[in-house]
């Protein structure tokens, strides 16, 4: 019998590590594990242990505790973030979106929207084509993706998606701003060089805003709340109020709520809430 690393040779999480890993996981990315979390966290650490040959959480919490490794602090908040997302989630959004540019006054300034949260895109491409369908090469606009995840950054920045992907796009919006892909590319959607020249995707940790993002006529700031904290929350919604142009807007999930924490903000409908503006 070889003296391998194997699957039967590691142990399961003991609860003072997955204390630790909660932790860690709070700290940097205000992320909230519930307990009952341990196999999920097991499920998806368990390739980083198998890749450094350890066979103890302990031994793992100590390369991430050390300091020295930050490449390993990326790789396992990569690892324990969820990024389910898809192209028009939520497709009201989208229709609310249409309707709040129509209403825009024009300031002769580019429109520009955040998908605060983006994973991998899908969420900001959605958005882009939303803006280029309305606005219809009257006003210029940007959007802006930005995510703690690296991996998944690097998906959205790719912009190529299986092809069924394709299912959840308008045929209109998927004809016009979708390309099928071909040989090396085949079973794949891409997204029309049109979009990508005015979406722009890069990291930002929602704990600490980088202060050069700039001012936004709409935010999206869609199914990430639901796994922060209430003060994680409180103090997230005040940042990102101070992001928005006045009378600008903040788009939640509509499984999120800003009970409490609504600051600053109106409710226009539910999931939906408008800053203070210059002009009301
Ligand atoms: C479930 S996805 C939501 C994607 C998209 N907004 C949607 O609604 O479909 C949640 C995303 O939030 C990101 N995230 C979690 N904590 C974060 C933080 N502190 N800063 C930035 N992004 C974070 C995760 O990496 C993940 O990609």
């Amino acid at each position: 019998v070889t003296a391998g690393v194997g699957i039967d040779s590691r142990q399961e999480i003991t609860a003072a590590e997955f204390a630790w890993i909660k932790e860690f996981l709070r700290e940097h990315t205000g992320i909230e594990l519930k307990p009952g979390k341990e196999p999920m966290v097991m499920g998806r650490l368990d390739r980083r242990l198998r890749h450094h040959g350890l066979t103890r959480y302990t031994e793992y919490i100590r390369r991430l505790s050390e300091g020295n490794d930050p490449q390993e602090i990326r790789l396992a908040i990569d690892l324990l973030t969820t990024n389910e997302t898809y192209f028009f989630r939520e497709p009201a959004h989208f229709q609310v979106l249409r309707d709040l540019l129509a209403a825009m006054p024009s300031r002769g300034t580019q429109v520009r929207v955040w998908s605060a949260a983006s994973s991998s895109g899908e969420e900001a491409w959605t958005i882009a084509m939303t803006l280029a369908d309305t606005l219809a090469g009257q006003r210029p606009w940007e959007v802006i993706g930005t995510d703690i995840s690296s991996r998944v950054l690097e998906t959205a920045q790719r912009g190529l998606y299986p092809i069924d992907a394709a299912d959840k796009i308008p045929r209109p919006l998927l004809q016009t701003y979708c390309l099928r892909g071909r040989d090396e590319y085949e079973g794949l959607l891409t997204i029309d060089p049109v979009l990508r020249e005015r979406v722009r995707f890069r990291h930002a940790n929602l704990l600490e805003l980088p202060n050069d993002l700039g001012l936004f006529d709409v935010i999206f700031l869609r199914n990430v709340m639901i796994y922060f904290g209430q003060e994680t929350k409180r103090g997230l919604v005040q940042r990102v109020v101070g992001m928005l142009r006045p009378g600008g807007y903040l788009i939640v999930s509509h499984s999120e709520t800003l009970n409490g924490i609504s600051a600053g903000l109106k409710m226009v409908t539910p999931s939906v809430y408008r800053a203070d503006g210059a002009d009301e």
